[in-house]
Protein backbone atom coordinates (compact mmCIF):
# COMPACT_ATOMS: atom_id res chain seq x y z
CA UNK A 1 0.00 0.00 0.00
CA UNK A 2 0.95 3.50 -1.07
CA UNK A 3 2.17 6.02 2.09
CA UNK A 4 0.35 9.16 2.35
CA UNK A 5 1.99 12.24 4.91
CA UNK A 6 -0.10 14.65 6.10
CA UNK A 7 2.05 17.62 7.34
CA UNK A 8 0.45 19.84 10.17
CA UNK A 9 2.52 23.12 9.09
CA UNK A 10 1.02 24.86 12.33
CA UNK A 11 2.27 24.61 15.71
CA UNK A 12 -1.42 24.32 16.92
CA UNK A 13 -1.99 20.40 17.16
CA UNK A 14 -5.67 21.34 17.74
CA UNK A 15 -6.54 24.27 15.88
CA UNK A 16 -8.20 24.86 12.13
CA UNK A 17 -5.18 23.51 9.95
CA UNK A 18 -5.64 20.39 12.47
CA UNK A 19 -9.04 19.47 11.89
CA UNK A 20 -8.70 19.97 7.89
CA UNK A 21 -5.50 17.34 8.13
CA UNK A 22 -7.57 15.11 9.80
CA UNK A 23 -10.43 15.37 7.32
CA UNK A 24 -8.03 14.42 4.50
CA UNK A 25 -6.02 11.81 6.59
CA UNK A 26 -9.84 10.07 7.02
CA UNK A 27 -10.63 9.81 3.19
CA UNK A 28 -7.26 8.96 2.28
CA UNK A 29 -7.11 6.27 4.55
CA UNK A 30 -9.47 4.37 1.95
CA UNK A 31 -6.05 4.41 -0.41
CA UNK A 32 -3.28 5.00 1.61
CA UNK A 33 -1.19 4.31 5.05
CA UNK A 34 -1.46 7.47 6.18
CA UNK A 35 0.80 8.99 8.62
CA UNK A 36 -0.10 12.64 10.28
CA UNK A 37 2.25 14.75 11.72
CA UNK A 38 2.76 18.18 13.21
CA UNK A 39 5.28 20.68 12.62
CA UNK A 40 5.83 20.91 16.50
CA UNK A 41 6.42 17.27 16.86
CA UNK A 42 10.09 18.30 16.13
CA UNK A 43 12.39 20.29 17.14
CA UNK A 44 15.47 21.68 15.03
CA UNK A 45 17.56 24.99 14.62
CA UNK A 46 17.56 27.98 11.63
CA UNK A 47 19.39 27.43 9.22
CA UNK A 48 22.55 29.19 9.40
CA UNK A 49 22.94 29.94 6.13
CA UNK A 50 26.74 28.72 6.09
CA UNK A 51 26.45 26.58 2.70
CA UNK A 52 28.02 23.52 3.95
CA UNK A 53 25.37 21.49 2.37
CA UNK A 54 26.17 23.03 -1.14
CA UNK A 55 29.83 20.66 -1.24
CA UNK A 56 28.32 18.05 1.16
CA UNK A 57 24.74 17.34 0.39
CA UNK A 58 24.17 17.42 4.33
CA UNK A 59 23.66 19.58 7.02
CA UNK A 60 26.31 20.62 9.86
CA UNK A 61 23.23 20.51 12.17
CA UNK A 62 21.70 16.94 13.23
CA UNK A 63 18.17 17.29 15.00
CA UNK A 64 14.86 16.83 14.25
CA UNK A 65 15.05 17.87 11.10
CA UNK A 66 16.68 14.25 9.99
CA UNK A 67 13.37 12.76 11.31
CA UNK A 68 10.61 14.69 9.63
CA UNK A 69 12.90 14.43 6.15
CA UNK A 70 12.65 10.14 7.40
CA UNK A 71 8.82 11.03 7.18
CA UNK A 72 9.35 12.44 3.48
CA UNK A 73 11.52 9.79 2.30
CA UNK A 74 9.04 6.85 3.14
CA UNK A 75 5.82 9.38 1.59
CA UNK A 76 4.30 8.84 -1.39
CA UNK A 77 2.29 11.31 -1.25
CA UNK A 78 2.57 14.92 1.01
CA UNK A 79 0.17 17.11 2.04
CA UNK A 80 1.31 20.17 3.20
CA UNK A 81 -1.69 22.01 5.14
CA UNK A 82 -0.59 25.40 6.23
CA UNK A 83 -2.61 28.33 7.48
CA UNK A 84 -1.71 32.19 7.05
CA UNK A 85 0.44 33.76 9.66
CA UNK A 86 0.81 36.85 8.56
CA UNK A 87 0.22 36.17 4.24
CA UNK A 88 3.19 33.47 4.86
CA UNK A 89 3.63 29.94 6.41
CA UNK A 90 4.53 29.73 9.71
CA UNK A 91 7.72 30.33 10.90
CA UNK A 92 8.28 26.88 12.08
CA UNK A 93 7.36 25.92 9.06
CA UNK A 94 9.76 28.40 6.93
CA UNK A 95 12.49 27.26 9.15
CA UNK A 96 12.18 23.88 8.09
CA UNK A 97 11.98 24.33 4.36
CA UNK A 98 15.32 26.43 5.22
CA UNK A 99 17.06 23.87 6.45
CA UNK A 100 15.30 21.50 3.32
CA UNK A 101 18.51 23.63 1.58
CA UNK A 102 20.48 19.93 1.20
CA UNK A 103 17.80 18.26 -0.67
CA UNK A 104 17.52 21.17 -3.10
CA UNK A 105 17.77 20.72 -6.25
CA UNK A 106 19.58 24.14 -7.44
CA UNK A 107 23.03 22.61 -6.57
CA UNK A 108 25.00 19.46 -7.23
CA UNK A 109 25.96 17.51 -5.09
CA UNK A 110 22.37 17.43 -3.19
CA UNK A 111 20.23 14.74 -1.40
CA UNK A 112 17.63 13.21 -3.21
CA UNK A 113 14.78 12.22 -2.28
CA UNK A 114 13.38 8.69 -4.35
CA UNK A 115 11.78 10.16 -7.61
CA UNK A 116 8.19 10.26 -8.23
CA UNK A 117 6.73 11.83 -5.01
CA UNK A 118 3.17 13.34 -5.63
CA UNK A 119 2.67 16.42 -3.55
CA UNK A 120 -0.73 18.85 -2.55
CA UNK A 121 -0.88 22.19 -1.22
CA UNK A 122 -3.22 23.38 1.24
CA UNK A 123 -4.14 27.25 2.45
CA UNK A 124 -6.39 28.67 4.62
CA UNK A 125 -6.91 31.89 6.39
CA UNK A 126 -8.85 34.04 8.38
CA UNK A 127 -9.53 36.84 5.61
CA UNK A 128 -11.71 36.87 2.53
CA UNK A 129 -8.88 36.69 -0.09
CA UNK A 130 -8.15 34.22 -2.02
CA UNK A 131 -4.94 36.33 -2.91
CA UNK A 132 -2.73 35.46 0.18
CA UNK A 133 -3.58 31.32 0.10
CA UNK A 134 -2.51 31.66 -3.20
CA UNK A 135 0.88 33.19 -2.02
CA UNK A 136 1.16 30.78 0.47
CA UNK A 137 0.45 27.66 -2.27
CA UNK A 138 2.87 29.24 -4.40
CA UNK A 139 5.51 28.75 -1.27
CA UNK A 140 4.70 25.54 -0.97
CA UNK A 141 4.60 24.40 -4.56
CA UNK A 142 7.85 26.16 -4.91
CA UNK A 143 9.42 23.73 -2.13
CA UNK A 144 8.05 20.70 -3.39
CA UNK A 145 9.87 21.98 -6.76
CA UNK A 146 12.92 22.07 -5.33
CA UNK A 147 12.31 18.47 -3.89
CA UNK A 148 11.60 16.88 -7.41
CA UNK A 149 8.24 16.29 -5.90
CA UNK A 150 4.99 17.01 -8.32
CA UNK A 151 2.80 19.16 -6.80
CA UNK A 152 -0.67 17.90 -7.91
CA UNK A 153 -3.05 19.81 -6.79
CA UNK A 154 -3.49 23.19 -4.85
CA UNK A 155 -6.79 24.19 -2.42
CA UNK A 156 -7.45 27.68 -0.58
CA UNK A 157 -9.24 28.02 1.90
CA UNK A 158 -11.04 31.70 2.99
CA UNK A 159 -12.81 32.77 5.94
CA UNK A 160 -11.62 30.01 8.61
CA UNK A 161 -10.39 31.55 12.02
CA UNK A 162 -11.04 28.70 14.29
CA UNK A 163 -11.72 24.60 14.01
CA UNK A 164 -15.27 25.24 13.99
CA UNK A 165 -15.42 27.01 10.64
CA UNK A 166 -13.74 24.47 9.01
CA UNK A 167 -17.11 22.98 8.78
CA UNK A 168 -18.80 24.90 6.40
CA UNK A 169 -15.71 23.80 4.16
CA UNK A 170 -15.89 19.87 4.53
CA UNK A 171 -17.18 19.19 1.37
CA UNK A 172 -14.96 21.61 -1.01
CA UNK A 173 -12.01 19.34 1.44
CA UNK A 174 -13.28 15.69 0.50
CA UNK A 175 -14.22 17.30 -2.90
CA UNK A 176 -10.16 18.34 -3.65
CA UNK A 177 -9.17 14.59 -1.86
CA UNK A 178 -10.46 12.98 -5.00
CA UNK A 179 -7.72 14.48 -7.08
CA UNK A 180 -5.68 12.44 -4.37
CA UNK A 181 -7.18 8.99 -4.57
CA UNK A 182 -7.04 8.35 -8.51
C1 LIG B 1 0.34 34.65 14.38
C2 LIG B 1 -0.87 34.59 13.48
C3 LIG B 1 -0.88 35.34 12.33
C4 LIG B 1 -1.98 35.29 11.46
N1 LIG B 1 -1.95 36.04 10.32
C5 LIG B 1 -3.00 35.97 9.46
C6 LIG B 1 -2.99 36.71 8.25
O1 LIG B 1 -2.03 37.42 7.93
N2 LIG B 1 -4.06 36.61 7.42
C7 LIG B 1 -5.15 35.83 7.73
O2 LIG B 1 -6.09 35.79 6.95
N3 LIG B 1 -5.18 35.10 8.87
C8 LIG B 1 -4.13 35.15 9.73
N4 LIG B 1 -4.15 34.40 10.89
C9 LIG B 1 -5.30 33.53 11.16
C10 LIG B 1 -5.00 32.07 10.80
O3 LIG B 1 -4.58 31.90 9.47
C11 LIG B 1 -6.28 31.23 11.03
O4 LIG B 1 -6.79 31.48 12.32
C12 LIG B 1 -6.03 29.76 10.89
O5 LIG B 1 -7.27 29.11 10.94
C13 LIG B 1 -5.15 29.28 12.03
O6 LIG B 1 -5.04 27.93 12.03
P1 LIG B 1 -4.32 27.18 13.28
O7 LIG B 1 -5.06 27.55 14.52
O8 LIG B 1 -4.46 25.75 12.93
O9 LIG B 1 -2.89 27.63 13.31
C14 LIG B 1 -3.08 34.46 11.79
C15 LIG B 1 -3.05 33.69 12.97
C16 LIG B 1 -1.96 33.76 13.81
C17 LIG B 1 -1.95 32.92 15.07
Amino acid sequence: MEQALIVNCSPVRTGATARIAGIIAQRLSARYAVHEVCIDDYRFGFCLGCRRCHDTAICVQRDGVDNLMEEFSCADVIVCVSPSYWADVPGQFKAFIDRCTPWCNTHEPHARLRPGKRGFAVALRTGPGMRECERILDTLEHFYGHLDIACRGRLGLCGVERREDVAGKINEIRQFCEGMIL
